[in-house]
C-alpha cells in the first residue's frame, strides 16, 4: 500500500511490437506505479500499449518485479464518470469548452440532504426533470486516492456546511479521516468492520444516532484485504437517513471495465462522489487519479479567477479554464496517458486485464491453500491475497525478504489482529511458476 512501488512495464498483449514480457515474480504490491518517468514514455514506441513505467523502476528494489499494463477505461454508467472517458476524450473539459460542465452553477445549499424516502410522490416529475439537468456528472483529474478522497470532503462541506461529520469504517483508507481534520470537520466517527467490511445494519445503527449533516465513506476495494462494502445496503441506509454518500474505489474501480467483475460495484452509482485511482488497477503511471461527481453542480464551488490564467475577457472569448477544476495551479498533463489508453485498449482492453489479474489472484489463493504450512485469509474479492506462514513471525519474514532483496510483499492487520502478508497481482505476465516462487521464497524464509 502506501509506500510501496513497483516498476512498470508495458501493457500485455497489447500490440504486435509489444516486447517479450518478463516472468515475474508476482509483486505484492504492484499497486503503486513508479512516479514521474514513465510518462515519458513515448506511446508510439509501443503501440497498443500504455508508455510503461518501468524504466524508471529498479528492479534491484523488486526483484522480478511487476510490469504493469495500460489502462484506463470507463466507469462511466456505473460510477458517474462521464462518458468521455470511453471515448478517451480528456476526463475533465475545460469549462466554456464544447461538452464542459457549466462553471457558473450557484453554490449548493449547506444543508443536510432529503432523504429520498420522504420525498412527495406528488412532487416526483417535477423533481425528476430539475434533477435531470442538475445531475449531469462529471470528474476531476487529481494526483491520486488521497487527493480525491480530499476534494470528496471539500465538496461535502461546501454541499453541507461545515458540521458534515464524516462516518466511515474502520477499513477505510486513512487519507478519509485525514481531509477530515485538515478541513476542519468534526471528529470522524469509525465504525467497527471485524469481518473488514462496513455492514449496512451496524453503519444504520450509527447514522440513527447522530444529528445534523453527515457523510458516508465507503470502499470499494480496502487497502488491507481487498473487500468491497455491500455498497447497495450502504447506499440504501444513507438514502434512509439523508446522509451523502462518498465511494472510495481507488482500487476497486477498475473491475468497472470488466463485464465479469463489473457487477460487484452495484450501487456505486447512488454515490455523490467517487475516488478512482488508475494508477492501481488501472496499469498508469502514478498519477491518474479522478474524483467522479454524480451532479456537475457540486464542482462549482471550486470554481477560482487569477487574472494571469483565466481573466474574465479569456474565459468569455472561449479560452479554457481548467482553475477551477482542481486545487492546483501548475499540472502536469496526467490525463494525456489516461486518454491514450482508453484510445488504445478501450474498456473492453482494460477489463481483459482486470479479468486476468482476478484470476491470477483466485490461483495464488488456490496455491497457498495447497500448502499445509501457509494459511490464507479467504478468498480473494478483488486482486489482493492475504496469507501467512502458519509458524512464523509475519513481520519477521516480510522484512527479511526485503533486506535480502527477494520479494516486496505488503501488510495487513485484520480485524481479530493478526498480521498477515499481502500480495496484490497486478501483473497479468505473472504465470503459475511465479506464484510458486513467491510462496517458496516465503516458505524457505520461515524459520523452522
Ligand atoms: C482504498 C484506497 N484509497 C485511497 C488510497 C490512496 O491512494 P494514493 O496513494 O494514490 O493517494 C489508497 C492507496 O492504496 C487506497 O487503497
Amino acid at each position: 500500500m502506501r509506500g510501496e512501488s513497483a516498476p512498470e512495464p508495458a501493457a500485455p498483449g497489447a500490440g504486435p511490437e509489444e516486447p517479450a514480457p518478463e516472468p515475474a515474480t508476482p509483486d505484492a504490491e504492484a499497486r503503486t506505479a513508479p512516479a514521474e518517468g514513465a510518462s515519458g514514455a513515448s506511446p508510439a514506441a509501443v503501440p497498443g500499449a500504455l508508455p510503461a513505467a518501468a524504466s524508471g523502476a529498479s528492479p534491484a528494489a523488486v526483484p522480478g518485479a511487476l510490469p504493469a499494463a495500460a489502462s484506463g477505461a470507463s466507469p462511466a454508467a456505473a460510477s458517474g464518470v462521464p462518458a468521455s472517458a470511453a471515448s478517451g476524450a480528456p476526463l475533465a473539459a475545460a469549462p466554456g469548452a464544447p461538452g464542459a460542465a457549466p462553471n457558473t452553477l450557484a453554490r449548493t445549499t449547506p444543508a443536510r440532504t432529503t432523504p429520498a424516502k420522504t420525498t412527495p410522490a406528488s412532487n416526483a416529475p417535477a423533481k425528476t426533470t430539475s434533477a435531470k439537468a442538475a445531475s449531469a456528472p462529471d470528474a476531476l483529474v487529481t494526483t491520486g486516492g488521497t487527493e480525491s478522497n480530499h476534494l470528496a470532503l471539500l465538496l461535502a462541506r461546501e454541499a453541507q456546511g461545515p458540521g458534515v461529520r464524516l462516518v466511515c469504517g474502520a477499513n477505510a483508507h486513512h487519507s478519509l479521516t485525514r481531509a477530515a481534520w485538515l478541513l476542519g470537520l468534526p471528529e470522524p466517527v469509525v465504525v467497527p468492520t471485524p469481518e473488514g467490511v462496513l455492514e449496512p445494519a451496524a453503519l444504520d445503527d450509527v447514522l440513527a444516532r447522530l444529528d445534523g449533516p453527515l457523510l458516508v465513506a465507503a470502499t470499494a476495494g480496502t487497502t488491507d484485504a481487498g473487500l468491497i462494502d455491500p455498497l447497495p445496503g450502504i447506499a440504501a441506509r444513507c438514502a434512509a437517513h439523508g446522509a451523502r454518500l462518498h465511494v472510495d474505489a481507488a482500487y476497486g474501480g477498475g473491475l468497472l471495465f470488466s463485464d465479469r467483475h463489473r457487477g460487484k460495484l452495484a450501487g456505486t452509482g447512488a454515490a455523490d462522489t467517487v475516488t478512482l485511482d488508475l494508477h492501481k488497477l488501472g496499469w498508469q503511471p502514478v498519477a491518474a487519479g479522478l474524483l467522479a461527481v454524480r451532479d456537475a453542480g457540486d464542482l462549482a464551488v471550486l470554481r477560482h479567477r487569477a487574472d494571469y490564467l483565466n481573466a474574465d475577457d479569456d474565459t468569455e472569448a472561449g479560452l479554457p479554464d481548467l482553475l477551477g477544476r482542481s486545487l492546483r495551479t501548475t499540472r502536469r498533463p496526467d490525463v494525456l496517458k489516461v486518454a491514450v489508453t482508453l484510445k488504445t485498449l478501450g474498456r473492453t482492453g482494460l477489463g481483459a486485464l482486470v479479468d486476468q489479474v482476478c484470476a491470477l489472484a483466485q490461483e495464488f489463493a488456490d496455491r497457498v491453500a495447497a500448502r499445509p504450512g501457509l494459511e490464507l485469509y479467504a478468498r480473494p474479492v478483488v486482486s489482493t491475497v492475504l496469507f501467512r506462514p502458519v509458524d512464523a513471525d509475519v513481520a519477521v519474514v516480510r522484512r527479511a525478504l526485503l533486506e535480502q532483496g527477494r520479494a516486496v510483499l505488503g501488510r495487513a492487520r485484520t480485524g481479530d489482529g493478526r498480521l498477515w502478508l499481502k500480495a496484490t497481482l497486478l501483473n497479468p505476465h505473472t504465470g503459475p511458476a511465479d506464484l510458486d516462487r513467491l510462496l517458496n521464497l516465503v516458505e524457505g524464509t520461515t524459520p523452522r
